[in-house]
C-alpha cells in the first residue's frame, strides 16, 4: 500500500511536538472552564485522541458526521449532518476539533449551525490548513500546519477510506485534485 504513497508533509515527531503545544494553550485557556471537544467525524479521530490526552484539564467529548452532497454541492456550502451532536451546546464552551480545512465551507457551515444552538464560546481547532484553497474566513483560533494545496492523507485523512492509520501526513502519488 505504500506505493501510493508520495512525499511526507508533516512527520510523525512534528504531528507529535505540535499536539503537545497545542495541548499547552487549550490547557491554559480553558482551565477554569468545562471544556467540550467536538470532535468531526470521520478524519479528526485520530488528532482529537492525541490532542486530548496531552491535555491537562478536565474535557468531554462529542461528535458530529457531515457529508457533503456531493462534488458539485460542495461548492454551495451546504453540508448534511448524518451525526448530530448529542450533547445540549448552548451555554457550553464547545473547541471544534478538525483535521483539514480545505475550503473551508464545512467548518463555516457548522460553524453557523452551531452559533444557532447558542454555546458559551465556540472555537476551532485544526491540524491542517490549506490557505490556497480557502474560501470563507474563519478565525482558526488553534492551528497544526498550512500545507500546501494537495491532496493529503494519514493520520485521519483517507482516500477511499485507506491510510487513516498513517501515522505521518503525506501526499498521495495517484490523486493530484486538490479537494477532498
Ligand atoms: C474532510 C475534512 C473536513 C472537510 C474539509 O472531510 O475532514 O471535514 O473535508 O473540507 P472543506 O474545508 O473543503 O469543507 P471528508 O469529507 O473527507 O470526510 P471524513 O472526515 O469522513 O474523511
Amino acid at each position: 500500500m505504500e506505493n501510493e504513497i508520495g512525499e511526507v508533509l508533516v512527520t510523525e515527531e512534528e504531528i507529535r511536538a505540535k499536539v503537545k503545544e497545542l495541548a499547552k494553550r487549550i490547557s491554559e485557556d480553558y482551565k477554569d472552564k468545562e471544556l467540550l471537544l467536538v470532535g468531526i467525524l470521520k478524519g479528526a479521530f485520530m488528532f482529537l485522541a492525541d490532542l486530548s490526552r496531552e491535555l491537562t484539564i478536565p474535557v468531554q467529548f462529542d461528535f458530529i458526521a457531515v457529508s457533503s452532497y456531493g462534488s458539485i454541492s460542495k461548492s454551495s456550502g451546504v453540508v448534511r449532518i448524518l451525526k448530530d451532536l448529542e450533547a445540549d451546546i448552548e451555554g457550553r464552551h464547545v473547541l471544534i476539533v478538525e483535521d483539514v480545512i480545505d475550503t473551508g465551507l464545512t467548518l463555516n457551515y457548522l460553524i453557523r449551525n452551531f452559533k444557532v444552538r447558542r454555546p458559551a464560546t465556540l472555537e476551532i481547532c485544526a491540524l491542517l490548513s490549506k490557505p490556497e484553497v480557502q474560501r470563507v474566513s474563519l478565525n482558526i483560533k488553534y492551528l497544526g500546519f498550512s500545507i500546501p494545496a494537495k491532496f493529503v492523507v494519514g493520520y485521519g485523512l483517507d482516500f477511499a477510506e485507506k491510510y487513516r492509520n498513517l501515522k505521518h501526513v503525506a501526499t498521495l502519488k495517484t490523486k493530484v485534485a486538490t479537494g477532498r
